[in-house]
């Protein structure tokens, strides 16, 4: 018998949102589809129910094209049981506006992500291996604060602090001399040492766990052809070796780089530099790897993170899976749905209901057309 999920999003909400007609749906713990011909409005639902969860659509960084065309604004409200008790969130966005409320009260991501974390499964950008390294950090990053909500504020002083520091270099290579500077640029190197040695160990401390979850027998790096895929961390500054990179430490790299810094105008050292690396039989995949095997390891990176993610909360997120069946062959296809069908709630797009039709591990069949919605029967 498979253990009840812990976090379930009974329903949702929502207004104005894309082509969808307004509605109210309830959702079931276990696996739940929705399915329609192209370009009715599934990946639409599964964004909606993102981005009550996350704040942001996986699609687009647009909020403006996220209400229905001639609305000016969206809104999405829905019910959570999270650990038996019951959470009421709400969201309302459009161009200038983003209000989100966690039972009935003003709230932020940060609070309302401790009561429903989401991770979607959908047709890969590949940024992880085709982007820079802010794709991988991002990737890093998001996991973190899915794990551990209140970084989300270590990671914006990290931000705030560079972005004043950054500011501050530009100065001082337009006017010299920079005397005057340096105190000043010594107070942030001292903030930004602290935040900078937090997100490393974080960051050092979740690209182990995700390492030891790939490394797992029949875990879910079985789904990548070839060899098992590892990753390694490689943060910014280095450090010679047997340092921890400590805030101390970390003041001491900073200091060292201070002249080239005022010479270049701009910060070089700190975590906003760090890279992930992820390789395969010593080769580096981004390099080297076939296009399905960057995808299936893509796809096996997202069930490790899931993994951790309970690991260090104790309750799975949301699953969110648009198309993978497009990106894998049949059986890497098999596998991965095998994979995403655990004690966990999931929410399946399909453009095909036939495949789901008589699978006894489909609690909820929903169709979608023309933005409406509807019992599959
Ligand atoms: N802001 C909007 N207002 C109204 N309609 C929109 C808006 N944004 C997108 N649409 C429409 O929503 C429709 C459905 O999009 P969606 O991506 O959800 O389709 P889908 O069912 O996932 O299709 P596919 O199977 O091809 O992935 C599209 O036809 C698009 O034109
Ligand atoms: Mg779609």
């Amino acid at each position: 018998m498979k253990k009840p999920t812990e976090t379930v999003l009974r329903s949702l909400n929502c207004v104005s949102f894309r082509n969808l007609q307004d509605t109210h749906i309830e959702w079931c713990a276990g696996l739940n589809v929705i399915s329609g011909d192209n370009g009715h409005g599934k990946t639409n639902l599964l964004e909606a129910c993102f981005f009550l969860a996350m704040g942001r659509s996986f699609r687009t960084a647009r909020v403006d094209a996220l209400p229905r065309r001639g609305s000016s604004s969206f809104s999405l409200g829905g019910e959570v049981s999270h650990r038996q008790v019951s959470h009421r969130l709400g969201v309302k966005a459009g161009r200038g506006l983003r209000e989100r409320t966690l039972d009935g009260c003003q709230s932020d991501l940060g609070r309302t992500l401790g009561v429903l974390a989401c991770l979607v499964f959908a047709a890969p950008r590949l940024a992880l291996f085709r982007g820079g390294p802010d794709d991988r950090r991002r990737f890093l990053d998001r996991g973190i604060v899915g794990g551990k909500p209140f970084m989300v504020e270590t990671y914006r002083d990290h931000l705030r602090a560079l972005r004043q520091k950054n500011r501050l270099l530009k100065q001082a290579r337009q006017a010299r001399p920079v005397a005057a500077l340096r105190d000043q640029l010594a107070a942030f190197n001292d903030q930004l040492a602290g935040t900078a040695a937090t997100i490393r160990r974080e960051r050092e401390d979740y690209v182990k766990r995700l390492g030891k979850v790939l490394a797992r027998d029949e875990g879910p790096a079985e789904l990548v052809p070839g060899r098992r895929p590892e990753i390694s961390y490689q943060p910014h500054p280095t450090l010679e070796e047997g340092m921890t990179g400590s805030r101390e430490q970390l003041m001491a790299a900073y200091e060292e780089r201070a002249e080239d810094e005022i010479r270049r105008g701009h910060a070089l050292v700190g975590p906003q530099r760090d890279d992930l690396s992820i390789h395969q039989d010593g080769a580096e995949m981004s390099r080297f790897a076939s296009a399905g095997q960057q995808r299936a390891t893509l796809i096996a990176l997202k069930m490790s993170k899931m993994l951790v993610h309970k690991e260090m909360t104790g309750s799975y997120p949301l699953l969110l899976v648009d198309d993978v069946d497009a990106e894998l062959d049949a059986h890497r296809t098999r596998r991965a749905l095998h994979l995403l069908s655990g004690p966990y709630q999931v929410l399946v797009a399909s453009a095909s209901a036939e495949a789901w039709a008589g699978d006894r591990r489909v609690v909820r069949h929903l169709r979608v057309r023309d933005g409406i919605i509807s019992r599959f029967s």
